[in-house]
């Protein structure tokens, strides 16, 4: 039997960890490859000092190859953003990632997760299709740069009360 799980077996040597301000040369230059219009340094300091906020890289070695940004208020979490180091796409990491996020989420108290995403970007739609996300509403124009429409998808979690029983 040709096993994915050997395909993926390089995730286990991934540590996903906090975002660090030391790791943000290597978060910028991923960020860089992947959105048309990158956050800066300074969104991404002040995602660091915001109490809501979660943002996480993963390591492979010595290196940053990707990293996400949550927000959790009450009990919604909020996807701002989740890249993979163009040379690792399409290995699972991105799922890896989302698991995590939403597994942080639950444990954060989040009963459902929402995201916006543009309409063009077919890669990340399908991964969230994928974990289980429902696209239910457009926004026109929504990226100023490229006025492309944005879609927000959704993800029930847990019913709310069940929280408490996941660690
Ligand atoms: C979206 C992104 C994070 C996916 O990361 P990844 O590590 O390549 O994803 P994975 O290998 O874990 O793939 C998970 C699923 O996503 C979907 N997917 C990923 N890349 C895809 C592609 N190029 N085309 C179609 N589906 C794709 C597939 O359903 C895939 O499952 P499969 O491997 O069983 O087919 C990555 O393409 C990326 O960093 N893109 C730029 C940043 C971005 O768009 N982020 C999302 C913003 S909301």
């Amino acid at each position: 039997m040709t096993s994915g799980c050997d395909e993926r077996a390089w995730l286990n040597e991934v540590v996903v960890g906090n975002m660090t301000q030391s790791d943000l040369d290597e978060v910028l230059a991923i960020e860089h490859q992947s959105f048309p219009s990158a956050w800066s340094r300074s969104s991404y300091e002040r995602e660091l000092r915001n109490r809501n906020s979660y943002y996480l890289t993963a390591r492979h070695g010595d290196a940053v190859i990707g990293y996400f940004g949550m927000w959790v208020v009450l009990d919604e979490a909020h996807i701002t953003t989740l890249a993979v180091h163009p040379s690792y796409r399409r290995r699972g990491l991105g799922a890896h990632l989302l698991a995590h996020l939403m597994e942080l989420a639950r444990r954060r108290g989040a009963s459902r997760v929402t995201l916006e995403v543009r309409e063009g970007n077919h890669a990340a739609i399908a991964m969230y299709r994928k974990f289980g996300f429902e696209p239910k509403g457009v926004l026109p124009g929504y990226y100023g740069d490229t006025k492309e429409n944005g879609v927000v998808m959704w993800k029930v979690i847990s019913s709310r009360g069940q929280t408490g029983h996941v660690h």
